[in-house]
């Protein structure tokens, strides 16, 4: 099939914050760049973050990077690795005031500096009183981030790809990715991109469960095609249940909420987070309280006539702070809820939201991975960033306001170092016709019309399958039924039926192509899981609960071929200072 060609010097997959920022910088220098996005720019999953971006920048009460550090290293359960921690906290600053400059219209305090809340797992002091870190606007952070970076890469003449989907890599003998074959949805019709450098930035996958804060875009779409090309995935047992979606739906109800000064209560009207975080209370790490509702409900004391959720209270805040900080979630209630949160309180259980996990990279957002089984090696000419990826920051759980943050810093770095390889490596290398074989041959595959059952009806099963073997309590058994589960699932999508024999406006083809990653991702996350017998962050095994530093302070490793898992150490060495020595974690 001869199928049609473009170049560029940069690819960037993806198109919320991190693919953006990198993009900006890139097509700043005067590059050729390409953004191909699934969907139109503005609509990326970045959109929807709501509470804000976490910068010291010491508006509201004292703070410093360094702090901000430490709550990161803690909060991670000292699974994160703290170069990359301390490269991320010290950029948050002037990261922050870049955007700003960029026109980021954050709220303002009263002395005109940019507006901070309180968010989760923040301290003054190394595990002091309560930090006041995240810079919000309103409760649209992200939506006002995306816009605005948006606009800067029109201004910078980047090329955008848009609702054009991103079938596979191009990867030569010697591992190098020379670009991408993508799909324009519009006219079904393939396209190579042939680039110098790609950056994978396609955002999670929470799609994989049935009640997730995540768009219906989030199909695991990069870190899938990493696996194809020979990339392992990192941490992919990490996923973070957020404590407050709206019950039975998901929906995001910001942390900001909390930071506010809302908090939670179960059917007996008790403040529950005091048996479990006696300090920090509805403002401990999230993994913290996503565990004690889910215990208060298992326990009986939940909400409602089936005792399935619990309330988060904001009507003692007033109408003011809740319509001015909150106007979002406050269109939220009365759209889906039908209640004024300024009145009544709000249905709250956990949802998924994000994961840990993803590409391993480096700091600078070059991909790292093993070649076969020996050491680690930078996959030529590839990167990636933002939740696709884990530099590690995270570890085994992220703090609210650090992905954001993560998008932003990293994003950016690894546009820096993509003009640095450019520089280096100035031509295109030669397009071997096997590799473009290789990724068509998967558009081949659902080059069909197919009889069977529906896409829709198998990815409802993938995502029940997931809620039930790999939620917020695990077990060895639960999940190793899981696995089994998952495997028969999997056969099952060769044959689903697609909407007819036309490529133009497919969107069953696009669907189907979006749950074969969905299983590789839900496979990678399933036997990670399954493998790593302790407790740690958002992990939580009800058969090993202690976490357990002596055998399990590594990252994980999945491999597609054979399922297979790999270990490697955690980067301990921060770049400057001290490292944070793993301690019992209390909030
Ligand atoms: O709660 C929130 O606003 C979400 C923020 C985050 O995930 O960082």
């Amino acid at each position: 099939m001869s199928i049609p060609r473009r170049h560029f010097d940069a690819l960037i997959i993806g198109a919320g914050g991190a693919g953006l920022n990198a993009a900006r910088r890139l097509a700043g220098a005067d590059l050729r760049v390409a953004v191909v996005s699934k969907v139109f720019p503005t609509r990326s999953h970045t959109v929807a973050a709501q509470g804000g971006v976490n910068a010291a920048l010491a508006n509201v009460l004292p703070d410093n990077w360094h702090w901000h550090m430490f709550d990161t290293v803690k909060g991670s359960d000292y699974l994160g690795d703290q170069d990359a921690i301390e490269y991320m906290c010290r950029e948050a600053i002037p990261t922050v005031y870049e955007l700003e400059h960029a026109g980021v219209p954050f709220s303002r305090l009263d002395s005109g500096k940019i507006y901070q809340r309180a968010f989760g797992g923040q301290s003054q002091d190394f595990g002091g009183d309560q930090a006041v870190r995240t810079c919000a606007a309103a409760d649209r952070t992200g939506h006002a981030m995306l816009h605005a970076l948006y606009q800067q890469n029109l201004r910078a003449r980047t090329h955008f790809f848009d609702e054009f989907f991103a079938i596979d890599l191009l990867r030569d003998d010697e591992g190098c990715i020379l670009g991408a074959l993508v799909l324009e949805i519009e006219t079904g019709e393939p396209l190579i991109i042939e680039s110098k450098t790609t950056l994978i930035a396609t955002g999670g996958y929470g799609q994989v469960y049935r009640t997730t804060t995540n768009a219906y875009i989030n199909t695991g779409d990069g870190m899938a095609m990493a696996l194809r090309a020979g990339v392992p995935l990192q941490d992919m047992e990490f996923f973070q249940f957020h404590p407050t979606g709206v019950a039975g739906k998901g929906i995001l109800i910001t942390e900001g909420a909390r930071g506010e000064g809302g908090y939670l209560i179960n059917a007996r009207g008790e403040r529950f987070m005091e048996r479990y975080a006696p300090r920090a209370l509805d403002l401990a790490s999230r993994d913290v309280v996503s565990r004690a509702i889910a215990t208060e409900v298992r326990e009986g004391r939940g909400c409602g006539e089936e005792a399935d959720h619990v309330l988060l209270k904001l009507d003692h805040l007033g109408r003011d702070v809740v319509g001015r900080r909150l106007p979002g979630i406050s269109d939220i209630c009365r759209t889906f809820l039908g209640l004024d949160p300024a009145e009544q309180p709000i249905p709250i259980f956990p949802t998924a939201h994000y994961a840990m996990g993803g590409i391993p990279t480096d700091r600078f957002g070059r991909v790292v991975a093993p070649a076969g089984h020996g050491p680690e090696e930078i996959v030529p000419g590839l990167y990636a960033a933002g939740e696709c990826a884990c530099v590690s920051v995270h570890g085994a759980n992220r703090l609210g306001g650090n992905s954001l943050l993560d998008i932003l810093v990293f994003g950016r770095a690894a546009g820096t170092d993509m003009l640095q390889f450019l520089k280096e490596n100035p031509n295109h290398r030669p397009l071997p016709e096997a590799a473009v074989d290789k990724a068509a041959s998967r558009l081949a595959r659902w080059d069909r019309k197919g009889e069977g059952e529906s896409v829709a009806k198998v990815k409802a099963e993938l995502r029940k399958l997931m809620e039930d073997h790999c939620s917020v309590f695990r077990t060895r058994e639960v999940m190793a039924e899981g696995v089994e589960k998952l495997k028969a699932l999997r056969e099952r999508i060769e044959g689903v039926r697609l909407k007819d024999h036309s490529r133009v406006f497919n969107t069953a083809r696009i669907e189907a192509l979006e749950l074969d990653n969905l299983m590789d991702v839900g496979m990678a996350t399933l036997c990670s899981a399954l493998y790593r017998e302790e407790s740690r962050g958002a992990h939580s095994r009800i058969d090993f609960p202690k976490r357990n530093d002596a055998d399990w302070m590594k990252h994980s490793l999945y491999q597609r071929e054979g399922d297979r898992m790999d270990y490697k150490p955690v980067r301990t060495k921060p770049l400057t200072v001290e490292s944070f020595p793993p301690k019992e974690r209390v909030y």
